[in-house]
Order: structure tokens, then C-alpha cells, then sequence
């Protein structure tokens, strides 16, 4: 008999090279907090990137810009100490690699303090100087190219599919490339026509992993609250898999109409101690006690006067 989870071991950027080799569709999801990132990992999920999506979905920002590096450490804590086999990916944001000088510094409190174990910076051509400095620090790189949202101030400000025209296209093309050669272990394809993301993803040599991008690509990855059917909005290239808002809804709803009920909580969800012990706390002999009923006034809870 083998030894169920001594083999549980936490993969590695090569372990996702190895996937991309074999020929495999890689998933990825994100995730924000322990629960989650525990269940996606029992479910097996071999990358989950802490994105700074964190900031619409979870904290209720308007966008990823006002993200801070404090709070993706916090976040990117919580899914590590969740996970033992999931690759899990920092997303640094916004401004916090506009230098290598602070991009190495903030990538170092990912992988250090976080326990993260690769970062993803968006950007192509222009955050290529900055993927390298990474990747020969010793950073497993994930680059991120087409909709980058924390430069949507750039692109105009609405969310919008890149690379539908021939110049656009070929920017598109030479991002990836420069971010493959800069060192990359993968690059995320966000909001690109498919047939473009097929010709990108085509041309590499290491795994795309597309969002709003097609079927293409080498791999896929989805905001885990759109997967959930737990946002308010639901993008065009998200599938819902569960209704959790429905879910949670009705379960509040279920549980206050319990507790107005007063069967809430129950026997089940209910403590009793031994009444002869109340008893002596109190002072009262058994024949003081209302036969089942919880008193609950103010001379019930305070020692009989015998007792003092
Ligand atoms: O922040 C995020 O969730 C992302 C994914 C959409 C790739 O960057």
C-alpha cells in the first residue's frame, strides 16, 4: 500500500513546462483567500494566480489601480498557506516594477514574504527589460499581453479586445515574442481575437494561457467569482459553472428565517451541561427548576440568596 499524501509535492514552473510538453490544456484560476485556495487545490488545479482582480472582485475597488503591495501579500499569504500543490503566481500591481530596481525588491516580498513561487507583470515589449532582470535574479516570470488592465488609463479607459488591427496585431506578436525571450515561463493572452491568440500561441515555445482569447491557447484561466456566479457582472468570455450569489442568498435567507423562527440553532447546534451542577452553581434544588423550560431573567442567572 502506498502512502496516500507523502507524494503531494508543490509543482514547479518546470512542472508547467512539462504539462505545455506533454500536449496538456492548462487550467489556472485565480483565488484571494484560504477556502478557496484550499478547495481548487484539492480539486487539483496546478497553477493559481493571486491576480490583482482581487481589487473588483474582492475588496470593491472600481479597478486593479488601487491595488497595493501590501495588500497582495496579504492575500497572496492566505492562498499559500491554503495550497500544497498549486503553483501559486503573485501578480504584482500597478507601479510596483516601473523600475527593475523595485520590480526585483517586490518580487523578492512575493516569493519571500508571501511564499509565492513566480510573479506575472504585465506588459510586452516595454516590460521586457524588466522580465529579464527578473528571470536572471532567479523569478519564474509569468508576462501578461493584449488587455493589460492596470494600463487601461492607456489603452482608453474601456475594456476593450487588442490586436484587431494589422498594426495592433503585430505589436501584439512582438510582445509575446519579447516577453518569451526575456524569459517568461508563460505569458497570459488577455482579450485577443482567437484566431490571433491560435498564431502567438503557435509561434512560442513556451505555454499561453488565455482569458477572452479563444480555445487555442495552451492553457485557460478565469476570475474564480465569474467560474462561481458570484459577481455582479459577468464578462463575455466567462461560463458560470455554480450560482453561489443564488447560493449564499438563500442560505441567509433560510438561516433568518430560522432564527425567526426561534429553531435556530437547534439540539444539534446546541451545548446542555449537567442540570445537578447548575443547580449547586446556582444554589436551587431541582424543584426550582421549571421542568425543561431555559430561564432566561435576570434572578435565574445570579446565586440564590442561600448560597451567598
Ligand atoms: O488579475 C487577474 O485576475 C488577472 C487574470 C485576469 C489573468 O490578471
Amino acid at each position: 500500500m502506498s502512502a496516500p499524501s507523502q507524494d503531494v509535492r508543490r509543482l514547479t514552473v518546470s512542472d508547467i513546462g512539462r504539462l505545455y510538453a506533454d500536449g496538456e490544456r492548462i487550467p489556472m484560476l485565480t483565488a484571494y483567500d484560504y477556502p478557496t485556495a484550499r478547495i481548487l487545490d484539492d480539486a487539483g488545479i496546478p497553477m493559481i494566480l493571486v491576480g490583482d482582480s482581487l481589487g473588483q472582485v474582492a475588496l470593491g475597488y472600481e479597478t486593479t489601480v488601487s491595488v497595493t503591495m501590501e495588500q497582495m501579500l496579504h492575500h497572496t499569504q492566505a492562498v499559500v498557506r491554503g495550497t500544497k500543490h498549486a503553483l501559486v503566481i503573485g501578480d504584482m500591481p500597478f507601479l510596483s516594477y516601473s523600475s527593475a530596481e523595485d520590480a526585483l525588491e517586490n518580487a523578492g516580498r512575493f516569493m519571500r514574504d508571501a511564499g509565492a513561487q513566480a510573479v506575472k507583470i504585465e506588459g510586452g515589449v516595454r516590460s521586457a527589460r524588466i522580465v529579464e532582470a527578473l528571470v536572471k535574479a532567479g523569478v519564474p516570470v509569468m508576462g501578461h499581453i493584449g488587455w493589460t488592465p492596470q494600463s487601461q488609463h492607456g489603452l482608453g479607459g474601456k475594456v476593450k479586445v487588442q490586436g484587431k488591427s494589422k498594426d495592433a496585431a503585430r505589436s501584439l506578436l512582438s510582445d509575446a515574442i519579447a516577453i518569451q525571450e526575456a524569459g517568461a515561463f508563460a505569458i497570459v493572452l488577455e482579450l485577443v481575437p482567437e484566431q490571433l491568440a491560435a498564431v502567438i500561441t503557435s509561434r512560442l515555445h513556451i505555454p499561453t494561457i488565455g482569458i477572452g482569447a479563444g480555445p487555442s491557447t495552451s492553457g485557460q484561466v478565469q476570475v474564480i467569482t465569474d467560474l462561481l456566479g458570484l459577481g455582479t457582472f459577468k464578462p463575455k468570455h466567462a461560463r458560470a459553472y455554480a450560482d453561489l450569489q443564488g447560493t449564499i442568498a438563500e442560505a441567509a435567507r433560510a438561516w433568518m428565517a430560522d432564527v425567526a423562527a426561534g429553531t435556530f440553532p437547534g439540539p444539534a447546534e446546541t451545548v446542555r451541561m449537567d442540570d445537578e451542577i447548575l443547580d449547586e452553581a446556582l444554589g436551587r434544588h431541582a424543584d426550582d427548576r421549571a421542568p425543561g423550560a431555559v430561564d432566561r431573567s435576570v434572578g435565574a442567572m445570579i446565586p440564590l440568596d442561600r448560597d451567598l
